[in-house]
């Protein structure tokens, strides 16, 4: 069986994108792929094509397994651009008897693509269709993350094509779990669990128990971007039921930015006594970390202690930016704390603390500020905060 045979007949033909490194705001080191899938059968069946810029690759590899015209239905999962942006050109080429989508897929697309001549059949959850040796099941998986999206699930091999989810961004030559470092994939995992899917996690504990009560015998999950999980579907599973029940290790993050230095100075008190309360902490200056990767950390740290020097009766640019992105993505079960200096008005802590209180973070306490140049006084009184946060930490962990 080749690279790229998921089972007989059933084939990956999707495309690598080794070179994207923003994905709408997103920081995509690894690259990414865009999957996309193919069952020769008697209705011979294209699951999912790929983002425009990429269409060549998709068509190349279908013409290396089938004439593209012989294709008869087009699955499509989710309508996001990354997925679908080669759709009219794909329809054009096969002529596809039927184009199956969610209820919200169809109308998705007619918002998308303007073209109600397309042979559309929507179908909903619990819907199957005979490609003539082997069926199709389909369960609609809406906000997960679109309102179209849905996973296809192919009865007889067992393989749940399911879009985004348990995907990554992580380009590769390989297209099984076996074949990478599962470190790097779970790390990339995680990245687009906090970044895409962190919001819906209480549809995500919601479809996990779903799909556990349809007893599917998933032999292999195929999501949309990156490998193909085969031989640890546990490990995948077991992450995201952790994520989206808001799990956290015990260990605070210390995010700020700073002007002239004072609130970086008070920032590594707040981390020697976290430290000094026995917990693990990450010092983590805005200034020379994507907000995609500090999102990821946020996702499994347990405590968030915010600072900011005080800049237009406000925070600093960065650490706006950043508690807006923050809020959108829900972080899950988390205290937290604000510090931060300042010269003559010296609102930072408060935005800080409401900012987290919005996001529905418990704060441990109401927070330092300092005029200016922080001393030694001050300074114990941020490292006192990372000690009382470090406390708090351990206490939340034993109950
Ligand atoms: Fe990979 Fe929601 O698109």
């Amino acid at each position: 069986m080749s690279n790229t045979e998921l089972a007989k007949g059933v084939y990956w033909v999707g495309a690598v994108d080794w070179d994207v490194r923003d994905f709408h705001g997103y920081s995509t080191y690894r690259g990414t792929t865009y999957n996309a899938f193919l069952i020769v059968d008697e209705k011979v069946t294209l699951v999912d094509t790929v983002k425009r810029s990429h269409m060549g690759d998709l068509v190349r590899h279908i013409k290396a397994i089938i004439d593209p015209a012989k294709i008869d239905y087009l699955i499509v999962n989710h309508v996001e651009m990354d997925h679908s942006g080669s759709l009219p050109e794909i329809i054009e080429l096969i002529k596809p008897e039927k184009v199956f989508c969610s209820p919200m897929g169809h109308k998705a697309m007619l918002d998308h693509f303007h073209q109600d001549d397309w042979p559309f059949e929507i179908v909903k959850s619990g819907s199957e269709i005979s490609l003539g040796q082997r069926t199709l099941q389909f369960l609609e998986t809406r906000m997960l993350h679109w309102p179209d999206s849905m996973f296809t699930y192919l009865k007889e091999d067992g393989i749940l094509f399911s879009s985004d989810a348990f995907g990554q961004h992580y380009a590769t030559s390989e297209r099984f779990d076996d074949q990478v470092p599962m470190s790097e994939v779970m790390e990339e995992c995680g990245k687009y669990y906090a970044n895409i899917l962190y919001l819906f996690s209480p549809l995500v504990q919601k479809l996990l128990k779903s799909v556990a009560d349809m007893n599917l015998d998933i032999k292999m999950i195929a999501p949309d971007h990156g490998i193909i999980w085969r031989s640890n579907m546990s490990m995948i599973l077991e992450a995201y039921q952790k994520w989206s029940s808001g799990v956290c290790t015990e260990k605070a993050l210390v995010i700020y930015d700073t002007m002239w230095h004072s609130t970086e100075t008070m920032a590594k008190s707040v981390a020697a006594g976290l430290e000094e309360a026995g917990v693990s902490c990450e010092l983590i200056n805005l200034r020379y970390n994507h907000r995609s990767d500090v999102m990821t950390k946020v996702l499994n740290a347990k405590a968030i202690v915010l600072g900011s020097p005080t800049l237009n009766n406000g925070v600093l640019p960065r650490m706006a930016g950043f508690l807006m992105y923050m809020r959108g993505l829900k972080p899950l079960n988390k205290l937290g704390a604000a510090f931060g200096s300042y010269g003559w008005s010296g609102e930072s802590v408060k935005y800080l603390n409401t900012a987290m209180e919005e996001m529905n973070i418990t704060l441990v306490e109401e927070g330092f500020r300092h005029k200016y140049v922080p001393d030694a006084a001050s300074l114990e009184e941020c490292m006192a905060i990372g000690i009382r946060v470090g406390k708090a930490v351990k206490e939340a962990m034993a109950d």
